[in-house]
């Protein structure tokens, strides 16, 4: 794997991140949502339901999961799929900590900045 392209972006601050909630962060066209579960497991996904697109940073964080605002599905934060019968996928971005700040693995830099 070429890891030149890879960059650990500087997102945030930890506490930035309501517990069971989610800040967002503009990645060019892409919104992606960074979350922190209550025993302060972060997660970064795109912040785009493959439902329908709803805005999962709005849902409701459970465990390691997050409900879809708009028509329930749940999305497992780790592995970026719907969970029980429904079917579906979103992107998941390794995410790490140092000194309290968040770093979100990206390939590539562009148009960055909270949405
Ligand atoms: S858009 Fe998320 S459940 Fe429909």
């Amino acid at each position: 794997m070429n890891t030149s392209n890879i960059h650990w972006y500087d997102a945030c601050a930890v506490d930035d991140i309501p517990k069971r909630g989610a800040v967002r962060l503009a990645h060019g066209s892409k919104t992606i949502a960074i979350f922190r579960s209550s025993d302060n497991k972060l997660f970064a996904i795109d912040d785009a339901c493959p439902h329908k697109g709803g805005p999962l940073s709005d849902g409701i964080v459970h465990g390691d999961c997050v409900t879809c605002p708009l028509h329930n599905w749940r999305i497992n934060l780790e592995s970026g799929r719907a969970e029980g019968s429904d079917d579906g996928c979103v992107s998941t971005y390794p995410v790490r900590t140092s000194q309290q700040r968040v770093y979100v693995e990206l390939t590539e830099v562009r148009d960055i900045g909270f949405a």
